[in-house]
């Protein structure tokens, strides 16, 4: 009889991407391509048919939350969303109390919130596989989406320069220097020095980098770290549970996305692209921009408006590869995939 544990991915949670090998993210972001295929050409994959998976969110989330969603649909399974208002956790009960219950019942859970301690706890004690749907610390589903638009555009990742201007010590920075180094991508952070990511996640990057061969360079000067990039990233500079805008605003203004930081990059048109996680303040039209604009009277952020809707961009299909890699992931850590080794 197939032993199904057998299979690389089954059963296991994905918290962050330093507990996976080059390979094994590789295999993921592969498999999201094909899935993509197959839902273009409207071929079924029902891998997780039968199956409830839980949503838990304690911030907002419109990609994230929709990604799982339909992925969780097209698969078959049944998705449950449970947001911070409407269950007991953190309130009435504890991290663990809520993952012996909602293992009892579901067979996968995803968690977007504050602690990594706490997706950890969920995946140490729910018994069935937990997805990081984004922490202050990592967001592992955004870097399976953003590489594999990474290799959509380029064709392979090895070697590719990939800078991300901004926050540099942001869950984001933090998932796409140490993703980088795992997979051989070259990875530029740019930001000022009170930004750098933090030593012990400059110290996990540096570890992969060793055997993967990437170059980290992580630096305040804009002329060094945009040189030669291929793929120019960035981020809000106030990430959810942060609300010092003033400071980031002054700290950051100097490291904005615009065309002449691109054209710093050296790289020709055809191998430059421009990639944001989203949500961005690329304009005035929300909330928050509206309020930056009068408190500070700048009308764009991390990206120029230029830029954002400039040839380069790509965060749309960034933003779409989100369900298509979410589908793999959920499907290879679930589905009872033949997957002996990868
Ligand atoms: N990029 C991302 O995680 O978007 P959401 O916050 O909308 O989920
Ligand atoms: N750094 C951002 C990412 C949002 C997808 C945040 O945590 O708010």
């Amino acid at each position: 009889m197939t032993d199904f544990k057998n299979s690389v991915f089954q059963g296991r949670s994905v918290l962050a991407e330093k507990d996976f090998t080059a390979a094994e993210l590789e295999y993921l972001i592969d498999f999201g391509l094909h899935l993509k295929a197959l839902k273009k050409a409207g071929i079924p994959h029902h891998y997780l048919e039968g199956k409830n998976v839980a949503l838990l969110f304690e911030k907002s989330s419109t990609r994230t939350r929709s990604a799982f969603t339909t992925a969780a649909i097209d698969l078959g399974a049944h998705p449950e969303f449970l947001g911070a208002g409407d269950i007991q956790l953190g309130k009435k009960e504890s991290v663990e109390d809520t993952a012996k219950v909602l293992g009892s019942m579901f067979d996968g859970i995803e968690f977007r919130g504050f602690k990594q301690s706490s997706v950890e706890q969920l995946a140490e004690f729910s018994g069935v596989p937990v997805w990081n749907g984004l922490t202050d610390e990592w967001h592992p589903t955004q870097m399976l989406a953003d590489f594999m638009t990474v290799k959509e555009n380029f064709g392979h990742l090895k070697g590719l320069t990939l800078t991300f201007m901004g926050d540099g010590r942001n869950n984001v920075a933090n998932s796409l220097l140490v993703t980088g180094a795992i997979l051989g991508v070259n990875v530029h952070i740019v930001a000022p020095k009170e930004l750098f990511p933090s030593q012990d996640i400059q110290d996990i990057a540096n570890k992969f980098a060793k055997d993967s061969g990437a170059d980290l360079v992580i630096t305040d000067d804009l002329d060094k770290g945009m040189k030669g990039s291929n793929v120019v990233y960035t981020d809000v500079w106030v990430s959810m549970g942060e609300s010092n805008w003033e400071e980031r605003v002054n700290l950051l203004k100097p490291y904005q996305v615009n065309m002449a930081a691109l054209k710093k990059t050296g790289t020709p048109d055809d191998q430059l692209i421009f990639m944001h996680c989203l949500p961005a303040f690329h304009d005035t039209t929300t909330e928050y921009g509206k309020e930056i604009e009068e408190k500070y009277g700048i009308t764009e952020m991390e990206v120029t408006d230029e830029v954002f809707r400039s040839k380069y961009a790509r965060q749309f299909e960034e933003a779409e590869n989100r369900m298509h890699s979410i589908k793999a992931m959920m499907a290879a850590t679930l589905g009872n995939l033949f997957i002996p080794r990868v």
